[in-house]
């Protein structure tokens, strides 16, 4: 598997020259097994056709905001995308990316997206040495865009000097350590939210769990480079990045889970423990009178997990209220290599809210509590926590 395998990248192709050698690119880029989506401005396709690219890359072109036959072709690819490359990249759409003009499709594409951004600048000597030109250059930098070339050499004209756009494989080398983050290489599975038991086709058992933890922490893994699989009970999105898999009961969550080989496990999801044993087929009447409603237990997601023979790293999650002894009891009797416990008592902490105040239980019962923090914040520094045990 290459290292581009999967990864959705869109190239933007903009009007210098060097456009013929972007259908090298996107070819490169569609060997190295990347989903590819171009955009190509106006002006570039004075020097290379969109068919090229359609041909290649076996997708519909984006050549305009209004005629692409999608509502928003700047937001959904901006979304979509894990990297943009954008390869000629002209003096003139230099500028209007360091500015935030947003008025066609590449720079509208690339402002609504917040993937990183690969910049492959090509032309005269004279334009890239312009003062303008730097100047846009340095802020774009400032703005953590990459840059990639240009190289010295021949220019078109028969001119010499520097302002050649970086070689196809010169940029997809770079794109590849854009990609690369701290858990690159790695496949990590995350659950979240709370599952629903029906009761009848209209009614469930649910609980409080709003998936805002669980999705944080996926989203957070995406942007270290891992290759996510978010299996999540809740109604929310994730990082464009994310195999994002929906479901309702512990029962889905259970089998979706069993299906996923991954080298990390977080299991953020309120699974429910116990479910209808008889969920009735049809609605319940208000005149049949109240229901007795028989629990059977529902699969032990996280146990299943831990006895896998190829145990993956797991983080365990333990809601309590005010009973850290419990999530500390648990910990050691279920022997996640790390639990996460929150006091959902706590204003501020658990569900629903933006924040969490968590305590982290070793695999020994060793307990460290973390301060207030937002859930991104968290998520964050649990990652930092578990990179630091992989890698020590
Ligand atoms: C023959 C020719 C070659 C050009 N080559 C370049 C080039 O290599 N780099 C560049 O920045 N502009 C080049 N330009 C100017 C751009 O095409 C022009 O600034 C255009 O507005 C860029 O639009 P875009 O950035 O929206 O694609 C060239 C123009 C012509 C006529």
């Amino acid at each position: 598997m290459s290292a581009l395998s999967g990864r959705r990248i869109v190239l933007v192709v903009t009007g210098g020259v060097a456009a013929y050698k972007s259908a090298y690119l996107a070819r490169l880029l569609v060997e190295g097994e990347a989903e590819v989506r171009v955009v190509i401005t106006e002006e570039a396709t004075n020097f290379i056709g969109p068919t090229t690219f359609a041909a290649i890359t076996g997708q519909p072109v984006v050549r305009s905001l209004f005629s692409s036959g999608q509502v928003s072709p700047h937001t959904e690819l901006g979304r979509w995308a894990e990297a943009i490359i954008v390869a000629p990249a002209t003096a003139a759409t230099l500028a209007r990316l360091a500015l935030g003009i947003s008025e066609e499709a590449a720079s509208a594409t690339l402002l609504a997206s917040t993937a990183p951004v690969l910049l492959a600048p090509a032309m005269h000597t004279e334009m890239w040495e312009n003062p303008a030109t730097q100047r846009n250059l340095a802020l774009l930098r400032q703005d953590g865009r990459s840059v990639v070339g240009p190289e010295t050499g021949a220019l078109a004209g028969g001119d010499e000097g520097i302002g050649r756009m970086a070689e196809p494989e010169v940029i997809v080398e770079a794109l590849i350590d854009l990609l690369a983050g701290p858990l690159s290489g790695l496949t990590v599975l995350v659950t979240a939210g709370g599952t629903r038991e029906a009761i009848d086709p209209v009614r469930f058992l649910g609980n409080r769990s709003s998936g805002k933890m669980g999705h944080a922490i996926a989203d957070e893994a995406a942007r270290r480079g891992a290759r996510v699989h978010l299996v999540t009970a809740a109604d929310r999105r994730s990082h464009p990045a994310v195999d994002l898999i929906r479901v309702e009961s512990a029962q889905e969550m259970a089998e979706a889970v069993d299906k996923l080989d991954v080298d990390i496990a977080i299991m953020a999801a309120a699974v429910a423990d116990f479910r209808p044993k008889d969920p009735r087929g049809s609605k319940l009447s208000r005149s049949e009178g109240p229901p007795d409603i028989a629990l059977e237990p529902t699969p032990d997601i996280l146990s299943a997990v831990l006895s896998r023979s190829k145990r993956p790293f797991v983080v365990g999650f333990s809601a309590e209220t005010s009973n850290i002894s419990r999530a500390v009891e648990k910990a050691l009797r279920k022997g996640s290599d790390l639990t996460v416990s929150n006091d959902v008592d706590d204003p501020g902490a658990g569900f629903g809210v933006d924040t969490n105040r968590v305590s982290i239980i070793s695999a020994e019962g060793d307990v460290e509590e973390w301060p207030l923090l937002s859930k991104d914040e968290v998520a964050a520094r649990l990652w930092d926590l578990i990179q630091s045990r992989l890698n020590p």
